[in-house]
Protein backbone atom coordinates (compact mmCIF):
# COMPACT_ATOMS: atom_id res chain seq x y z
CA UNK A 1 0.00 0.00 0.00
CA UNK A 2 0.91 3.71 -0.73
CA UNK A 3 1.84 5.74 1.98
CA UNK A 4 -0.60 8.11 1.13
CA UNK A 5 -3.40 5.69 1.02
CA UNK A 6 -3.07 4.77 4.68
CA UNK A 7 -5.16 5.72 7.15
CA UNK A 8 -2.83 6.96 9.26
CA UNK A 9 -1.24 9.53 7.10
CA UNK A 10 -4.86 10.84 6.06
CA UNK A 11 -5.39 11.07 9.81
CA UNK A 12 -2.10 13.43 9.90
CA UNK A 13 -2.96 15.79 6.49
CA UNK A 14 -6.24 15.84 7.65
CA UNK A 15 -5.25 16.85 11.65
CA UNK A 16 -2.54 19.41 9.64
CA UNK A 17 -5.28 21.09 7.67
CA UNK A 18 -7.90 21.60 10.63
CA UNK A 19 -4.80 23.21 12.45
CA UNK A 20 -4.10 25.58 9.66
CA UNK A 21 -8.06 26.40 9.57
CA UNK A 22 -8.34 27.35 13.01
CA UNK A 23 -5.31 29.20 12.65
CA UNK A 24 -2.55 27.93 14.81
CA UNK A 25 0.01 27.66 12.32
CA UNK A 26 1.36 30.98 10.31
CA UNK A 27 3.99 30.59 7.65
CA UNK A 28 5.82 26.92 9.05
CA UNK A 29 4.85 27.63 12.88
CA UNK A 30 4.19 24.32 14.56
CA UNK A 31 4.45 20.88 13.74
CA UNK A 32 3.33 17.46 14.09
CA UNK A 33 4.57 13.56 14.88
CA UNK A 34 2.73 10.30 15.00
CA UNK A 35 4.63 7.04 16.17
CA UNK A 36 3.82 4.39 13.63
CA UNK A 37 2.39 1.33 14.86
CA UNK A 38 4.25 -2.09 13.65
CA UNK A 39 1.14 -3.41 11.56
CA UNK A 40 0.77 0.08 9.73
CA UNK A 41 4.66 -0.14 8.66
CA UNK A 42 4.44 -3.40 7.72
CA UNK A 43 1.28 -2.37 4.99
CA UNK A 44 3.68 0.56 3.49
CA UNK A 45 6.59 -1.27 3.36
CA UNK A 46 6.87 -1.53 -0.54
CA UNK A 47 6.84 2.00 -0.20
CA UNK A 48 9.59 2.62 1.70
CA UNK A 49 13.28 3.73 1.13
CA UNK A 50 15.99 3.64 3.07
CA UNK A 51 17.97 7.21 3.41
CA UNK A 52 20.97 8.24 5.44
CA UNK A 53 21.80 8.00 9.17
CA UNK A 54 21.50 11.18 11.37
CA UNK A 55 22.17 12.46 14.46
CA UNK A 56 18.62 13.02 16.34
CA UNK A 57 20.34 15.61 18.74
CA UNK A 58 18.81 13.61 21.71
CA UNK A 59 18.96 10.66 23.09
CA UNK A 60 15.95 8.95 22.88
CA UNK A 61 16.69 4.71 23.42
CA UNK A 62 13.39 3.50 24.44
CA UNK A 63 12.00 4.47 20.79
CA UNK A 64 14.84 2.47 19.56
CA UNK A 65 13.66 0.78 15.92
CA UNK A 66 10.38 3.13 15.99
CA UNK A 67 8.77 4.87 13.23
CA UNK A 68 7.39 7.95 12.89
CA UNK A 69 5.87 10.49 10.71
CA UNK A 70 6.86 13.63 10.97
CA UNK A 71 6.65 17.63 9.28
CA UNK A 72 9.51 18.69 7.72
CA UNK A 73 11.18 21.94 9.07
CA UNK A 74 10.57 25.49 7.19
CA UNK A 75 7.59 23.61 5.75
CA UNK A 76 4.02 25.64 5.36
CA UNK A 77 1.34 23.61 7.49
CA UNK A 78 -1.38 25.48 4.42
CA UNK A 79 0.72 23.17 1.55
CA UNK A 80 1.00 19.84 3.56
CA UNK A 81 -2.38 18.36 1.92
CA UNK A 82 -1.25 19.95 -1.84
CA UNK A 83 2.66 18.33 -1.34
CA UNK A 84 2.80 16.26 1.34
CA UNK A 85 5.93 14.25 -0.16
CA UNK A 86 7.81 17.60 0.38
CA UNK A 87 6.20 18.51 3.64
CA UNK A 88 6.11 15.40 5.71
CA UNK A 89 8.13 11.97 5.75
CA UNK A 90 8.56 9.38 7.87
CA UNK A 91 12.25 8.86 9.80
CA UNK A 92 13.25 5.49 11.04
CA UNK A 93 15.22 5.46 14.62
CA UNK A 94 18.75 3.16 14.85
CA UNK A 95 18.98 0.84 18.18
CA UNK A 96 20.76 3.57 20.03
CA UNK A 97 18.01 5.78 19.18
CA UNK A 98 20.48 8.67 18.71
CA UNK A 99 20.06 8.53 14.69
CA UNK A 100 17.27 8.51 12.21
CA UNK A 101 17.05 7.44 8.35
CA UNK A 102 14.42 9.11 6.16
CA UNK A 103 11.99 6.11 5.07
CA UNK A 104 9.44 8.10 2.61
CA UNK A 105 8.69 11.58 1.91
CA UNK A 106 10.52 14.74 2.47
CA UNK A 107 11.66 15.17 -1.05
CA UNK A 108 13.34 18.03 -2.80
CA UNK A 109 15.72 17.70 0.28
CA UNK A 110 13.41 18.40 2.90
CA UNK A 111 14.29 17.56 6.13
CA UNK A 112 12.14 16.67 9.67
CA UNK A 113 11.05 20.01 11.99
CA UNK A 114 13.87 21.43 14.06
CA UNK A 115 11.57 20.35 16.95
CA UNK A 116 12.95 16.37 16.11
CA UNK A 117 14.24 16.39 20.04
CA UNK A 118 11.18 17.78 21.85
CA UNK A 119 8.80 15.59 19.41
CA UNK A 120 11.16 12.43 20.53
CA UNK A 121 11.58 13.24 23.62
CA UNK A 122 8.18 14.19 24.28
CA UNK A 123 6.97 10.44 22.72
CA UNK A 124 9.55 8.61 24.67
CA UNK A 125 8.11 10.11 28.09
CA UNK A 126 4.80 9.81 26.69
CA UNK A 127 5.08 5.90 25.70
CA UNK A 128 6.30 5.07 28.95
CA UNK A 129 3.52 6.44 31.42
CA UNK A 130 0.65 5.71 28.88
CA UNK A 131 2.08 2.14 28.43
CA UNK A 132 2.41 2.33 24.70
CA UNK A 133 -1.02 4.13 23.89
CA UNK A 134 -0.13 7.59 23.54
CA UNK A 135 1.15 8.47 19.64
CA UNK A 136 0.27 11.62 18.76
CA UNK A 137 2.78 14.97 19.47
CA UNK A 138 1.16 18.62 18.54
CA UNK A 139 2.99 21.71 18.56
CA UNK A 140 1.36 24.86 17.59
CA UNK A 141 1.44 28.66 18.05
CA UNK A 142 -2.69 29.45 19.11
CA UNK A 143 -2.79 33.53 19.92
CA UNK A 144 -4.62 33.13 23.26
CA UNK A 145 -2.63 30.84 24.71
CA UNK A 146 0.49 32.55 23.62
CA UNK A 147 -1.39 36.09 24.80
CA UNK A 148 -1.98 34.37 28.56
CA UNK A 149 1.94 33.59 28.79
CA UNK A 150 2.60 37.78 29.30
CA UNK A 151 -0.24 38.29 31.88
CA UNK A 152 -0.34 35.50 33.78
CA UNK A 153 2.43 34.23 36.09
CA UNK A 154 4.59 31.57 34.26
CA UNK A 155 3.37 28.48 36.60
CA UNK A 156 1.63 25.35 36.51
CA UNK A 157 -1.03 26.03 39.37
CA UNK A 158 -2.53 29.14 37.96
CA UNK A 159 -2.56 28.08 34.34
CA UNK A 160 -4.66 25.23 35.05
CA UNK A 161 -7.03 26.71 37.65
CA UNK A 162 -7.68 30.06 35.62
CA UNK A 163 -8.24 27.76 32.08
CA UNK A 164 -10.59 25.51 34.49
CA UNK A 165 -12.56 28.27 35.75
CA UNK A 166 -13.14 29.14 32.15
CA UNK A 167 -15.52 26.23 31.03
CA UNK A 168 -16.99 22.94 32.30
CA UNK A 169 -15.51 20.99 30.11
CA UNK A 170 -12.19 21.83 31.08
CA UNK A 171 -11.35 19.96 34.07
CA UNK A 172 -13.11 16.84 31.86
CA UNK A 173 -10.77 17.22 29.35
CA UNK A 174 -7.52 17.68 30.77
CA UNK A 175 -8.15 16.88 35.18
CA UNK A 176 -4.50 16.71 35.40
CA UNK A 177 -3.78 19.99 34.37
CA UNK A 178 -1.24 21.79 32.15
CA UNK A 179 2.63 22.56 32.58
CA UNK A 180 4.31 25.79 31.61
CA UNK A 181 7.41 26.20 30.47
CA UNK A 182 9.88 29.39 30.31
CA UNK A 183 10.79 30.75 27.61
CA UNK A 184 13.63 29.11 26.16
CA UNK A 185 15.44 29.05 22.55
CA UNK A 186 13.43 26.46 20.51
CA UNK A 187 14.51 24.03 18.34
CA UNK A 188 17.40 22.73 20.72
CA UNK A 189 18.03 19.91 23.26
CA UNK A 190 17.44 22.28 26.76
CA UNK A 191 13.74 23.04 25.54
CA UNK A 192 13.21 19.55 24.77
CA UNK A 193 14.59 18.15 28.29
CA UNK A 194 12.33 20.86 29.81
CA UNK A 195 9.04 20.02 27.69
CA UNK A 196 9.98 16.04 28.48
CA UNK A 197 10.05 16.92 31.95
CA UNK A 198 6.72 18.48 31.96
CA UNK A 199 5.10 15.75 30.11
CA UNK A 200 5.53 13.54 32.81
CA UNK A 201 3.39 14.72 34.36
CA UNK A 202 0.90 16.60 32.31
CA UNK A 203 -0.94 16.11 28.37
CA UNK A 204 0.07 19.85 27.66
CA UNK A 205 3.35 22.08 28.17
CA UNK A 206 2.69 25.96 27.65
CA UNK A 207 5.77 27.40 25.67
CA UNK A 208 6.07 30.76 27.16
CA UNK A 209 5.25 33.67 24.31
CA UNK A 210 5.60 30.87 21.69
CA UNK A 211 2.89 28.20 21.60
CA UNK A 212 1.96 25.19 22.95
CA UNK A 213 2.66 20.86 22.79
CA UNK A 214 0.28 18.57 23.56
CA UNK A 215 -0.11 14.47 23.51
CA UNK A 216 -2.41 12.26 22.77
CA UNK A 217 -3.42 8.35 21.98
CA UNK A 218 -4.68 9.26 18.35
CA UNK A 219 -5.15 12.86 16.19
CA UNK A 220 -8.93 13.20 17.50
CA UNK A 221 -7.27 13.78 21.37
CA UNK A 222 -4.55 15.39 20.40
CA UNK A 223 -6.41 18.13 18.48
CA UNK A 224 -9.50 17.82 20.91
CA UNK A 225 -6.81 18.85 23.57
CA UNK A 226 -5.51 21.64 22.04
CA UNK A 227 -8.47 22.82 21.23
CA UNK A 228 -10.27 22.85 24.30
CA UNK A 229 -7.56 24.67 25.91
CA UNK A 230 -7.27 27.55 23.26
CA UNK A 231 -11.01 27.71 23.34
CA UNK A 232 -11.05 28.13 27.33
CA UNK A 233 -7.51 30.62 26.68
CA UNK A 234 -9.93 32.45 24.28
CA UNK A 235 -12.37 32.97 26.79
CA UNK A 236 -9.84 33.85 29.66
CA UNK A 237 -8.69 36.57 27.29
CA UNK A 238 -11.78 38.26 26.57
CA UNK A 239 -12.96 38.42 29.95
CA UNK A 240 -9.79 40.01 30.50
CA UNK A 241 -9.94 42.59 28.04
CA UNK A 242 -13.33 43.54 29.41
CA UNK A 243 -11.62 44.81 32.45
CA UNK A 244 -14.69 44.19 34.80
CA UNK A 245 -14.02 42.31 37.66
CA UNK A 246 -14.81 38.91 37.69
CA UNK A 247 -18.15 38.63 39.55
CA UNK A 248 -18.34 34.71 39.30
CA UNK A 249 -16.82 31.71 37.98
CA UNK A 250 -16.82 28.12 38.71
CA UNK A 251 -15.13 27.72 42.09
CA UNK A 252 -13.21 25.11 43.49
CA UNK A 253 -15.78 23.11 44.82
CA UNK A 254 -18.13 22.77 41.32
CA UNK A 255 -14.40 21.66 40.13
CA UNK A 256 -14.97 19.02 42.63
CA UNK A 257 -18.27 18.34 41.83
CA UNK A 258 -17.76 18.02 38.06
CA UNK A 259 -14.64 15.49 38.55
CA UNK A 260 -16.85 13.26 41.22
CA UNK A 261 -19.89 13.37 38.19
CA UNK A 262 -17.42 12.64 35.35
CA UNK A 263 -15.36 10.22 37.51
CA UNK A 264 -11.99 11.93 36.50
CA UNK A 265 -9.35 12.48 38.66
CA UNK A 266 -8.76 16.42 38.80
CA UNK A 267 -5.15 17.40 40.59
CA UNK A 268 -6.61 18.11 44.11
CA UNK A 269 -3.34 20.32 45.07
CA UNK A 270 -4.31 22.70 42.74
CA UNK A 271 -8.04 23.76 44.07
CA UNK A 272 -9.09 25.90 47.18
P1 LIG B 1 9.89 23.95 12.02
O1 LIG B 1 9.53 24.65 10.72
O2 LIG B 1 11.34 23.55 12.06
O3 LIG B 1 8.94 22.80 12.29
O4 LIG B 1 9.72 25.00 13.21
C1 LIG B 1 8.47 25.60 13.46
C2 LIG B 1 8.27 25.90 14.90
O5 LIG B 1 7.16 26.11 15.32
C3 LIG B 1 9.46 25.95 15.81
O6 LIG B 1 9.07 25.96 17.13
ZN1 LIG C 1 7.01 26.72 17.41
Amino acid sequence: MKVLDADFARGFIRMADDGYAMGWHERNGGNLSYRIRENEIDMVRDDLKEGEWKKVGASVPDLAGEYFLITGTGKFFRNISLKPEECIGIIELDDSGENYRICWGFDENNAPTSELPSHLMNHEVKKKVSNGKNRVIYHAHPANVIALTFVLPLDDKTFTVKLWEMMSECAIVFPKGVGVVDWMVPGKRDIAVATSKVMEEYDAAIWAHHGIFVSGEDFDLAFGLLHTIEKAAEILVKVMSMKAEIRQTITSDEIRMIAKEFNVEIREEFLD
